[in-house]
């Protein structure tokens, strides 16, 4: 299942870029904060780098070196030199380089250990630019098995576009086999992707991880506003460990973390790069085929993942590092409304109705109302919620008189399991429409929390 992989250069496997590698090894160790990472290059002649390369699945050693097992290649001389590493400082310094620089740093600094996490969609930019660099690099890919037909071509293509063999890490066969023989194919639509995620992307990805102590994503800033306005070009990995066994262990590169979509896909064309089919089918952001679908002009590319979904926080794990406290306490169902105390309440307005819990089970007891109401259910401490405040806000006051109630409930703490069980309560916050003369309320199902397309969703159903 893993291969070597290095660049179709072969320039630059058999030339320049291994020359910077004498016989030497280097071990870095680098001090972040608390954390400690381990940096060791394993420096090899061509035909050494070549049969040394490691199984992104390999199983983590401590010091463990790439030196190749085979008897008949003989141990380079080491000489070991400790440096401490500052990655946020390397983040500040990198923040306005080019994608092709910050690249170029992470595989020079990490060599074999490093690899580009391919997901089958426009991030085959990064495979352009570690070619560009010149210096062999690695790819691996996360084949969840419920890919689209058209991603597993891509994959075919780019693999001989570039002459690179992707390391597929594929999920464990008795884990996906107890998930959907107790819960069916498709459980994520009934309740959330995050354990389907877990079995067939996150633990394959923490394997992956643990045979390196670099790896390198496609997140960019501008993917999510949500969980992404902060992605650093390179950070400690706050989540994942690599080869050392510890979290501080692995180095997460992001080298297109500035770029926007459209310099992407501008560079894709200029550079005449394989791009996946889907993508001229109105796909953006590509992942599972259940889970992803093509995306309306000015939606937001996020919003073509896990759409039945009203989570705010639409991580499905890989990079849970980006989300915060209160996030990705929701994301992992433990969300209770601590540190509410703290947190003033909002939604303050003469034209929004505050609903009790009382309330809230009356209008959804009725089968006939009055009028329509909308209603926020909501935790003030949650920064999706205060996000949407302004909005929300000027809807109750555009709405004032025109006979829909707007109105807030609060859903957290004490009232958090009957919100789920009652109000189809995700993540904070759900927006929900209670129709005039059906008990079931609708629920919105957009990112998109501005003024306007709460009007639009209103008038849709009013
Ligand atoms: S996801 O977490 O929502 O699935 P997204 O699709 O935005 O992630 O991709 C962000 C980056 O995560 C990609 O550029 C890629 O580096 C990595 N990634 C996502 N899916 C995969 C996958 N199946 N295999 C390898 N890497 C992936
Ligand atoms: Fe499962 Fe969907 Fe997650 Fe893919 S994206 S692993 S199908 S829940």
């Amino acid at each position: 299942m893993a291969f070597t992989v290095t660049s179709s250069s072969s320039a630059a496997i058999s030339g320049s870029s291994f020359s910077r590698s004498s016989s030497s090894s280097d071990i870095k160790v680098a001090q972040v904060g608390s954390l400690r990472l381990a940096d060791r290059h394993a420096t090899v002649n061509l035909s050494q780098k070549r049969l040394a390369v490691k199984p992104v699945n390999a199983e983590p050693k401590r010091n463990d070196s790439l030196l190749p097992q085979a008897a008949s290649i003989s141990a380079p001389e080491v000489s070991e030199k400790v440096e401490v590493e500052d990655f946020e400082q390397l983040a500040k310094e990198l923040d306005n380089a080019s994608p092709l620089e910050i690249m170029d740093k992470a595989l020079e600094k990490f060599g074999n250990d490093i690899a580009i996490a391919f997901s089958g969609a426009e991030d085959v930019a990064l495979i352009e630019y570690a070619k560009l660099t010149g210096r062999p690099f690695r790819v691996f890919s996360l084949d969840t098995g419920r890919l689209n037909p058209e991603t597993y071509r891509f994959f075919d293509e780019v693999e001989k576009h570039y002459g690179i063999r992707i390391e597929y890490m594929f999920p464990d066969a008795v884990e996906v086999q107890a998930l959907v023989r107790s819960k069916g194919l498709f459980s994520f639509y009934e309740d959330g992707h995050q354990e389907c995620c877990r079995v067939r992307k996150v633990r394959p990805l923490r394997r992956a991880l643990k045979g390196l102590r670099a790896w390198i994503t496609g997140q960019r800033k501008d993917q999510s506003p949500g969980t992404r306005s902060e992605v650093p070009v390179v950070q400690v990995d706050p989540v994942f460990e690599g080869l050392d066994g510890v979290v501080g262990s692995l180095v997460k590169w992001n080298p297109v973390a500035n770029v926007d979509g459209t310099d992407i896909w501008n560079f894709l064309r200029a550079m005449n790069v394989p791009v996946n089919s889907l993508h001229s089918q109105g796909f953006v952001s590509i992942g599972c085929e259940p889970c992803t679908r093509p995306v309306l002009p000015g939606q937001h590319e996020r919003e073509g993942r896990w759409w039945w979904e009203d989570a705010k926080a639409k991580e499905c794990g890989l990079h849970k590092g980006n989300l915060k406290e209160d996030s990705s306490a929701q994301l992992n169902g433990n969300g209770n409304g601590n540190g509410a105390a703290a947190h003033a309440d909002i939604f303050d307005s003469q034209s929004l109705v505050t609903l009790s819990r009382a309330g809230i089970e009356n209008l959804a007891r009725l089968k006939n109302r009055k009028e329509p109401w909308i209603v926020v259910v909501y935790a003030p401490w949650c920064p999706y919620c205060q996000a949407m405040e302004e909005s929300y806000v000027a809807l109750a006051e555009k709405l004032a008189g025109s006979g829909v109630k707007v109105a807030k409930f609060r859903g957290d703490g004490e009232h958090k399991e009957y919100a789920q069980k009652e109000l189809q309560l995700g993540s904070f916050p759900t927006i929900l429409f209670f129709p005039k003369h059906s008990a079931k309320p609708i629920k919105y199902a957009s990112e998109k929390r501005d003024v306007d397309s709460l009007m639009a969703f209103v008038n849709a159903l009013r």
